[in-house]
């Protein structure tokens, strides 16, 4: 590349001025260095695509997509995690002032200033210097910000629950059957937020897995459990409890061809 003096440029640009218009050159002034479209060029691209292809295909058999449960939006125990390039935007909805009450400063004027900003940067950045040293504030905004969002996904990857988050997609083939009136109860009341849409888990444990008899789920319905489970003996009738636990009591794990919780089984 040619450097030093003599060159100009366009305005303030590094685009480089030219005193005669460059125009395409016959190919005949480059003797040798020229091939033909076909076969030569389309064999090389071709021949690079295949290699990409390839190592594509590679990644995805040795990283595969993991396959979750269908979702459900009534099982609020699941807890959705945006791909990596979004943890940033994540993190910021867990502190205190950008959450909750303050959940607008999180989800629109953080990231709206920001965004803002690097959308009017051309013009608030104009000066026609263009070394990075000789603008310090836009080379010190950007360098806080990719500080901060290195920081928040670091963060927001270091304290999430990954086991959970294995537990919460797991596909669970069970005898669960949503057409049930009584299962509609099980929602009407909540335990389906806690256990998960499938009660295979959520914040709350399987009700799958365990083996209780119908008396022992009515004590655990009607006392609640530990600290986290309230008490349904005042907001339930009788009726109710006991269809609810023998509901809760028949439920088991059964093979993928007889499972009745999935949408595609079950007939
Ligand atoms: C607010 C969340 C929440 C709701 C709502 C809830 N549960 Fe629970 N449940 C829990 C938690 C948490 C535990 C585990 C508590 C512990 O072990 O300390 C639990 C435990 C249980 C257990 C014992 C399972 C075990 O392995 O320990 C049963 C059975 C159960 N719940 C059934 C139900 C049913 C039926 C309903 C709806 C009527 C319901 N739960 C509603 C949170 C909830």
């Amino acid at each position: 590349m040619k450097r030093g003096k003599g060159l100009t440029f366009v305005g303030d640009s590094r685009i480089q001025k030219y005193d005669k218009p460059k125009l395409n050159r016959d190919y005949s002034e480059f003797p040798g260095r020229t091939e033909e479209f076909y076969p030569d060029f389309l064999l090389k691209e071709w021949i690079t695509g295949a290699v990409f292809l390839i190592g594509f295909l590679c990644l995805t058999v040795a990283h595969p997509a993991p396959l979750e449960r269908v979702a459900d939006a009534t099982d609020t125990g699941y807890i959705p995690l945006p791909d990596w390039y979004f943890l940033f935007l994540y993190q910021i909805l867990k502190y205190t002032y950008a959450s909750g009450p303050f959940n607008v400063i999180g989800a629109i004027v953080i990231p709206g200033i920001a965004f803002t900003a690097l959308l009017l940067a051309p013009w608030l950045d104009n000066k026609k210097d263009r070394h990075w040293k000789r603008r310090p504030i836009a080379s010190g905004l950007m360098l806080v910000t990719v500080a901060i969002i290195f920081y928040t996904t670091w963060e927001s990857v270091a304290y999430h629950d990954w086991e959970q988050q294995d537990a919460q997609g797991q596909i669970v083939f069970s005898n669960l059957d949503a057409e049930d009136p009584v299962f509609n109860e099980l929602i009407r009341t909540n335990c389906t937020s806690c256990h998960g849409g499938e009660l295979a888990g959520g914040s709350g444990p399987n009700l799958i897995e365990p083996e209780y008899d119908a008396a022992t789920v009515e004590a655990f319905v009607r006392n609640g459990v530990g600290d986290v489970m309230p008490a349904f003996e005042d907001q339930l009738t009788d009726d109710e409890i006991v269809a609810i636990s023998e509901f809760v009591a028949d439920l088991e794990e059964v093979s993928d061809d007889e499972a009745q919780n999935t949408p595609d089984s079950g007939e």
